[in-house]
């Protein structure tokens, strides 16, 4: 499969250049800095941003034989700095460009089709290419004057200063556009539910005998797992939804009628005391996700053990999570969520994960392709350990109650008012308290904060402004309705710099 291969210098972006170009129909991988990775398939190179400074030692670098591989290469942040400094360019410290920056760019240039002569674009960068290489030319600067964007004038080589695939880059994706068809030109087209055939056959093909273990959580990507498993191993295929007593209210009696709905014989193993006596009295989060996928691992265990013929757990880890656990250099780990390495090191099973090459906006496409229903396709992401990540410091099942009813009532008011186009809602609670005042009565509670983020795939997201009279009826509903709750907040930061989840 034609592909581009995204060299990844650390950058929180790196995946959304993948992304993107998996959008235009180009299929994207991401590498460490190296060239392993590269074959006859590649017929993009792009090296991403970063932290580093290029000058600085022990910065990422790549070898220089990259460059002459004939292979055409896009250069974006620390990509464009590193292309200028590895071809006899020079980059310096400058006054940094950070948020939305106009850039005056060349309207010649074919790259620039469809823009105009100013256009606001996304920039986070303190070095700036001071001098470019030989054979260049600047195709577009920015108001302070920095080189934005440049070309090899053989046309094989573009960098930019700029980041086209950040959606605040307002014409970031017709840049991308441009950028395929002058670098790559006609390519075979990536489509994801092109790959459901191929996939189910992979897993039949793994998973010659043995019963295949499913653990079902609701969500999209262990459901069209199941779903793929079912189809490739049928009866062999053993799904079971195991309830940790994280779960919002009435979330397990729903997600099992869907299955039923769908055809998906799905067991339902109550192991909610066990992860709530674990987690009670912990207070750190990362230990806390650790506690719980030890317990689910044991959960696990103790059904492999009662029937041997289990051989293989699947899980429906995706391509992020996947190269996250590959720790790419440079890169810094925020939070240790997710599938992989979830199941500690002593769970020793066969492991099948159909979804690991796709983006979760791509088993999107999967499960309407699979004749999902609506209501798991666009059901809004919700974290593994459940509302356990959204309780800061000591965990307790009277927080966790809490934070239960001060969800549902969210989540019944955002409904009530049709507001649907949100990324993830959540309410939240910590160990603060503020004195309130209840039939003329002192009554310290409990701050529940609540989050609403806008977001196209969880890796950056914006808070989201909502109606006062809404956010109104939220907190009365909360303040009245919840015991021990004194003062509702609502969060207005964004990703970056503050995460979705609270912990
Ligand atoms: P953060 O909080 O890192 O979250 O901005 C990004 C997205 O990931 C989800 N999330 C998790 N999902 N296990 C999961 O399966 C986890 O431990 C976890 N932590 C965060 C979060 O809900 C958001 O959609």
């Amino acid at each position: 499969m034609d592909k581009a291969i995204v060299v990844n210098f650390g950058s929180q972006y790196a995946h959304l250049i993948a992304r993107r170009l998996r959008e235009l129909g180009l299929y994207a991988e991401l590498i460490s800095p190296g060239i392993e990775g590269i074959d006859k398939d590649t017929r993009l190179i792009v090296f991403s941003g970063g932290p580093s400074s290029v000058y600085e030692e022990g910065a990422p670098s790549i070898d220089k034989s990259i460059m002459d591989l004939g292979i055409p290469i896009l250069g974006i942040c620390y990509g464009h700095q590193l292309i200028a400094s590895m071809l006899g360019g020079s980059v310096k410290r400058g006054k940094g460009e950070y948020g939305p920056t106009i850039v005056h760019v060349d309207t010649s240039e074919p790259v620039f089709r469809g823009w105009n002569e100013a256009e606001v674009t996304w920039m986070s960068h303190g070095d700036y290419v001071a001098e470019v290489p030989a054979g260049f030319k600047v195709i577009a600067k920015s108001e302070s004057g920095y080189v934005a964007a440049m070309r090899s004038m053989d046309g094989r080589i573009y960098s930019f200063q700029f980041h086209p695939e950040v959606s605040h880059t307002q014409k970031g994706k017709l840049l991308l556009d441009n950028l395929v068809n002058i670098l790559v030109g006609k390519h075979e087209v990536w489509r994801p539910e092109n790959t459901i055939e191929k996939t189910i056959n992979e897993v039949r093909q793994q998973a010659i005998n043995g019963k295949v273990l499913v653990a079902v959580s609701g969500g999209i990507d262990s459901t069209v797992t199941a779903v793929l498993v079912s189809k490739a191993v049928g009866e062999r295929a053993v799904l079971v939804l195991v309830d940790h007593g994280l779960f919002r209210e009435g979330e397990v009696e729903d997600v099992m009628k869907t299955y039923k709905e769908v055809g998906l014989n799905v067991r339902l193993i109550d192991a909610s005391s066990t992860f709530l006596s674990r987690l009670s009295g912990e207070a750190d989060c990362e230990r806390r996700r650790k506690i719980i996928g030890e317990t689910f691992a044991e959960v696990f265990e103790g059904l492999i053990r009662s029937d041997p013929s289990i051989k293989w757990i699947a899980q429906g880890t995706l391509y992020p999570d996947v190269i996250e656990s590959g720790a790419v250099k440079g890169s810094d780990v925020i939070k240790s969520h997710h599938n992989v390495g979830g199941l500690p090191k002593w769970f020793n099973i066969g492991l099948i994960e159909p979804l690991r090459s796709l983006y979760k906006d791509e088993v999107r496409r999967l499960a309407e392709s699979l004749g999902l229903p609506d209501k798991i396709i666009n059901r809004h992401p919700f974290p593994g350990p459940g509302l356990a990540v959204r309780i800061i410091g000591k965990f307790s099942t009277d927080k966790l109650m809490i934070l239960r009813r001060a969800t549902a009532i969210l989540e019944d008011e955002l409904s009530k008012a049709g507001l649907m186009n949100y990324w993830q809602a959540l309410a939240v609670i910590g160990d603060d308290k503020w004195v309130g005042v209840k039939g003329d009565k002192r009554a310290v509670g409990y701050i529940i904060t609540i989050r609403i983020v806008s977001s196209d795939d969880g890796m950056t997201a914006d808070w989201m402004p909502l109606d006062p009279k809404l956010l109104t009826r939220i907190s009365t509903r909360i303040t009245s309705e919840v015991p021990n709750v004194s003062m509702v907040t609502y969060s207005i930061s964004s990703k970056p710099p503050a995460t979705i989840e609270p912990c």
